[in-house]
């Protein structure tokens, strides 16, 4: 898989068709991946699924949100290894956030691991603020790891 730089990604609505390389980077990318149902339900109860693409419409990476309630939840970010580094998730990140406020949603919500340097630095630079700490959020080889709850809010 390659990927052209930042500004020749796209980003678009995920689309049932999407799932299958959606789910190849899931795979790729976590210990504890999502699986091909979780993803299709989303879809089917319609969260907000984005995926980024390069320019022959490999899918490069994604992101899943949902809103209720006034407050939108990033279920979801996740970039295929080999086109970290270069912008993509932020570019999925404004996505989903845009979505949050078409949405009409107060804040912006997500939950991180406190050892995921890449994301926390990612959150920080568009402005997400620690709200909270969910004592152990994730499952990990060593039992649990907590997670950082973050939030930005939209007004
Ligand atoms: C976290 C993740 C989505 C970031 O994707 P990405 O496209 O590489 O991110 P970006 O290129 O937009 O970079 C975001 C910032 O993180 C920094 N970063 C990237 N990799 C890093 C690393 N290993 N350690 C520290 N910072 C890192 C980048 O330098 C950038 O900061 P900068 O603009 O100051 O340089 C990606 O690493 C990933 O998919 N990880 C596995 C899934 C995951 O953990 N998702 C998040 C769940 S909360």
């Amino acid at each position: 898989m390659s990927v052209e730089p930042r500004q020749l990604i796209g980003v678009r609505g995920m689309r049932s068709r999407d799932v299958p390389a959606v789910l190849e980077i899931e795979q790729l990318s976590y210990g504890y991946p999502w699986s091909e149902r979780i993803f299709r339900d989303c879809l089917r109860v319609g969260y907000h699924g984005w995926v980024a693409t390069d320019l022959d419409e490999t899918v490069v990476g994604y992101g899943m949100l949902s809103v209720a309630v006034g407050e939108a939840h990033v279920l979801n970010l996740c970039v295929a290894p080999d086109a970290r580094g270069r912008g993509v998730a932020g570019l999925i990140l404004e996505a989903l956030i845009n979505q949050a406020k078409a949405e009409r949603a107060e804040r912006v919500l997500l939950e991180v691991r406190p050892s995921n340097k890449a994301a926390r630095r990612l959150y920080k630079q568009r402005g997400f603020q620690r709200i909270a700490s969910r004592p152990g959020y994730y499952p990990s080889p060593d039992g649990r790891e907590d997670a950082l709850l973050l939030a930005l809010d939209l007004i």
